[in-house]
């Protein structure tokens, strides 16, 4: 359990802990506040999501925090290896879990409340869900990975409309040619998630996340990207391709039955 104070001192310590980080060139401080704003739209997508399945005041406090602390690991890895792909570096989860215990930041919290953040920092950029976890912090994390995407959905898709101020950070630093990888490519078509490991360029990437649409949990998550048409974008910006373009059909159809709560 959360109270309204106990979320406010984390809102605190983290605006704190990343102010440490906002030093240095233009490029570098860009990226960081990336991640602050990035953190900061995940807090807030995530309220409706939970008050769209219901879930109590406490809860709603716990997936705040969740979100408030699912990338605190972004900020030590752009700091120390100037990227946020964790291929090039490591896993910002698992450096996130680090920070969290080695400035005992969640020790004021009770055990269920703790395990649920930790379960939700460590998973919440894994392709697969755990399997040993328990159900209601399996719960949290399908929450906090939805909300998640939302908001990466909204940051990538800003940065394929504006060509001109393209940012490759976002695009974990993969080279923007035109090619698309078979692999992806045939992943996507036999409906299985694209592995990140397998993108060779920003096309291939673009299609990791229309790959999402297999790993999205809750109806008002696909109502939010059917609103505000992300899926469409990312197609948008893609190269013209009869491949892609069958794959077009069969997602957008997905996108419509699944916002429409049929699933
Ligand atoms: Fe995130």
């Amino acid at each position: 359990m959360i109270t309204a104070d106990c979320l406010a001192y984390y809102k605190n310590w983290f605006r704190n802990y990343v102010e440490e980080y906002r030093h240095g060139d233009e490029e570098f401080v860009g990226n960081i506040d990336l991640k602050i704003v990035h953190t900061e739209r995940v807090r807030l997508e995530i309220i409706p999501l939970g008050k769209s399945l219901g879930i109590s005041d406490d809860d709603l406090r716990t997936a705040e925090l969740a979100a408030l602390l699912h990338d605190i690991g972004r900020f030590e890895q752009y700091k120390k290896y100037r990227t946020y792909s964790d291929i090039k570096s490591e896993s910002h989860a698992a450096m996130g879990l680090e920070i969290l215990e080695s400035n005992s930041v969640l020790l004021g919290l009770d055990d269920e409340t703790r395990s649920i953040i930790d379960t939700s920092v460590g998973w919440h950029s894994a392709v697969f869900l755990p399997e040993e976890k328990s159900p209601k912090e399996i719960f949290f994390l399908k929450m906090l990975r939805d909300a998640d995407k939302i908001d990466i959905l909204r940051v990538v898709t800003e940065n394929y409309q504006r060509p001109e101020v393209r940012n490759p950070a976002i695009d974990l630093d993969l080279p923007d040619d035109p090619s698309v990888s078979d692999i992806v490519y045939e992943d996507l078509n036999a409906e299985r998630l694209v592995r990140i490991e397998n993108c060779r360029s920003v096309n291939d990437f673009k299609l990791l996340q229309i790959g999402w649409v297999y790993d999205i949990n809750f109806p008002h998550t696909f109502g939010i990207i059917k609103e505000r048409d992300y899926f469409r974008r990312v197609f948008d910006s893609l190269p013209d391709d009869p491949r892609i373009f069958s794959i077009r059909k069969k997602i957008m159809k997905r996108v419509e039955h699944e916002s429409s709560g049929m699933n």
